[in-house]
């Protein structure tokens, strides 16, 4: 064995060159992965070696670009070098996939002339996720491979492929046995020699993709069925032309293509918001003040009070990981519903299979007596939103369970300082906030109380990344932070109605902004019953009640709805808020859509600088994942405090000045903005 560098090896097995590629933790394509693979491949090209066979150490084969240290992308030999390299080769190349073969790494493996991977690998181009597209051929060999179609549905979808399924779609030549992959690799590459199979690169291959050429219907088809999930979005959209020129144009011009909209897409704000906010997602699961060599306690059995709207969703994600769960309730009948809810999601979920319904639900035990969950090691209580009842009930389970055992409440707005004083453990309790509905959102505020011990909160946010939830560290506060930020946007809905603009009106600007759907829109989805009035406030919501108006659930709302649930003007609903405009005395205004954006937006930031101003939160970027993950703030954004550092501290602050002047002190702003707008600062600085 030769080290070919820090990072490669080059060893002999019979005829075959075996490169190692050893670059924990995921043989990213780093500066020194990628003069390894240059290294590694003309060394063994150079040698008598008759094939060279590709392999990675580790847990992964090559998993992408090393986003990490896009600096370095500059150096060294790029992947289009190592590419040509390999297209050039006049000896069979292999390549052995386990693990994850993303991006740039599947990108390399493309080049080899065959593929072999164990049974648990996937294969995928993840770019899309990031606002870009594969740079090096992906968008140009994967449909040579497997046809245009598949192409475009793995490209844009970003979904990786399981290797039994690359294998029918010919994207692998040969599954190996899990655990063998360099035998198993090493024996197809004998085979390969010893039958004298022909050197058939990627490149030139045509048979997949003639019989599409002179066919833009498929195209104009796939944009136009995707139309509603790409809004917006450009990346997918340069991903089906550079397909598109896969199939009619020559294979280098394709790429030459492929590289421009590679590199348009890299620099275009839409895919900086994402890389910004792939590394907020992750940087939001870290606590920096938990000393390193705090050790998280083991969670084997959860419980869950109150088997509601909220509770059973919180017992769902617990039963899809293999934990028994007990839910709590008062009354049988309660109980009953509640797992009849919970069953009834499961086999309405996608792909559902009776047995896994059944598995999960064996998982779920319902009891109406607290004593049953003496030996859970967490409990999360979802009872109703009131203090008193949270208190008496964090106070029987204090006694019901075993000490250590942690006890989080889920609620939205109640103070977790207060819940935990009904215990004698403080430093075991916190707020677990789940969204609704709770199986399927993924956001998770932990919330902190002030009590609440370092070995709790690693508990937390292990078992948040156990039940795939993105998680957001919170201090105590009202409406702690997502909930808190977005209300700041929806109070201003009462002002938009008075000075004369439409529900429809006001959803359109939110939407074509990027948002799911607009403010009224989403207060009709959540019932217009349940969102509580600011304190002291008449709202157009109470309006909307007393007329028999609760939302999509009942009567209608600021909309009406038709079977489908589909919004339609409302002739009634409009009758309500003229009565509400009347009563109030409203003197109609001019509003630009500029204007709409600019205030439902920016009293979002200026909500977010208060948040951090109290500690609440402790990162810009935190807030950032609450919202995008929450509230459906739209991710090519970046969230809105990213969104306000793009725009510039001093032009929000200067837009808020003018619109307290008109508008009201709503719009005051927040003493971190104007602080930071003066200092020519961004919120994202730590300061
Ligand atoms: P819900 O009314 O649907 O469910 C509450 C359940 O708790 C009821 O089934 C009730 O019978 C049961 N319950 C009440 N007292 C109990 C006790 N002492 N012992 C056992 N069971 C008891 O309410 P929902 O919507 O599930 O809310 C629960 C909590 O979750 C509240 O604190 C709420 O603020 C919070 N939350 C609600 C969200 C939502 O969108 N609905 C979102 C996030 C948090």
């Amino acid at each position: 064995m030769t080290a070919v560098n820090t990072v490669m090896d080059l060893s002999h097995d019979g005829e075959v060159a075996v490169l190692t590629l050893d670059s924990p933790p995921v043989n990213a394509l780093s500066l020194a992965v990628r003069e390894g693979l240059f290294e590694g491949f003309k060394a063994a090209l150079a040698s008598e070696a008759k094939a060279a066979l590709l392999i990675c150490a580790g847990r992964t084969f090559i998993s992408g670009a090393d986003i990490t240290n896009l600096g370095d992308m500059l150096k060294g030999p790029s992947l289009e070098d190592i590419e040509t390299l390999m297209d050039g080769a006049d000896r069979p190349l292999l390549a052995a996939l386990h693990g994850t073969a993303f991006g740039g790494g599947l990108e390399v493996a493309l080049c080899a002339h065959f593929r072999v991977a164990v049974p648990s690998a996937k294969l995928g181009f993840p770019e899309v996720n990031l606002g870009l597209l594969p740079g090096a051929g992906g968008t140009q060999r994967l449909p040579r491979v497997t046809g245009p179609q598949k192409a475009l549905e793995i490209i844009t979808s970003g979904k990786p492929v399981r290797a039994p399924d690359a294998l029918a779609l010919g994207l692998v030549d040969d599954l190996v046995e899990e655990g063998k992959l360099r035998d198993g690799a090493l024996a197809f590459a004998r085979l390969v020699l010893s039958e004298g199979r022909p050197l058939k690169r990627i490149r030139d291959r045509d048979d997949q993709i003639a019989p599409f050429r002179g066919k833009p219907e498929l195209f104009e088809q796939f944009r136009k069925a995707n139309a509603a999930k790409f809004r917006g979005q450009i990346a997918p959209d340069w991903i089906v032309e550079a397909v598109q020129a896969a199939v009619e144009k020559p294979f280098d011009e394709g790429l030459a293509l492929e590289k421009q909209r590679f590199f348009q897409a890299a620099m275009s704000p839409q895919s900086q918001a994402r890389r910004y906010y792939f590394f907020a997602e992750r940087t939001a699961q870290k606590a920096p003040d938990l000393p390193p060599e705090t050790k998280p306690r083991e969670i084997r059995k959860v419980g869950v009070i109150g088997a509601g709207t909220m509770g059973g969703g919180i017992a769902m994600n617990f039963a899809n990981i293999g934990l028994p769960t007990t839910l709590i309730e008062m009354k049988q009948e309660a109980l009953d519903r509640g797992l009849a809810v919970i069953r009834g999601n499961y086999e309405r979920s996608r792909g559902a299979r009776p047995e896994e319904t059944e598995q999960r639900m064996s998982l779920l035990t319902g009891s109406l007596d607290m004593a049953d969950l003496a030996d859970c090691d967490l409990v999360i209580e979802a009872v109703f939103e009131n203090l008193e009842v949270k208190k008496e009930v964090f106070g029987k389970l204090d006694k019901a369970c075993k000490p250590g055992a942690i006890l989080a409440s889920n609620t939205s707005y109640l103070n977790i300082d207060d819940i935990a004083a009904a215990t004698s453990r403080p430093g075991e309790v916190l707020g677990l906030h789940f969204f609704s509905p709770a199986n399927v959102m993924p956001l998770l505020e932990i919330v902190r109380g002030a009590k609440t011990s370092p070995e709790t909160l690693a508990t937390v946010l292990e078992l948040g990344k156990r039940i795939r939830k993105t998680v957001v560290i919170s201090r105590v506060g009202p409406g702690f932070i997502a909930n808190r930020v977005a209300s700041a946007r929806l109070a201003e809905i009462n002002s938009f109605l008075l000075e004369g603009l439409s529900p429809a009106r006001v959803d359109k600007v939110l939407y074509d902004f990027g948002f799911p759907m607009g403010p009224f829109a989403m207060m009709d989805l959540v019932g217009l019953d349940v969102i509580p009035d600011p304190p002291g406030q008449k709202t157009i919501r109470s309006w909307m009640v007393e007329a028999g108006r609760r939302g999509q659930k009942g009567g209608g709302g600021f909309y009406d709805y038709d079977a489908a649930r589909n919004p339609q003007p409302s002739p009634a609903a409009d009758q309500v808020i003229a009565d509400f405009r009347q009563a109030a005395g409203a003197q109609p205004k001019e509003v630009t859509d500029e204007e709409i954006l600019e205030r439902s937006l920016y009293l979002e930031v200026n909500e977010g600088a208060k948040v951090l101003d109290e500690g609440v939160a402790i990162r810009a970027s935190d807030i950032d994942v609450a919202l995008v993950n929450g509230y459906g703030w739209p991710v090519d954004r970046g969230g809105p405090m990213y969104y306000a550092d793009q725009i510039g501290l001093d032009k929000v602050v200067a837009r808020l000045k003018e619109f307290e002047a008109k508008f009201g002190p709503q719009y005051e702003p927040a003493p971190r903005l104007e602080r930071l707008a003066a200092e020519g600062k961004k919120l994202a600085d730590r300061s």
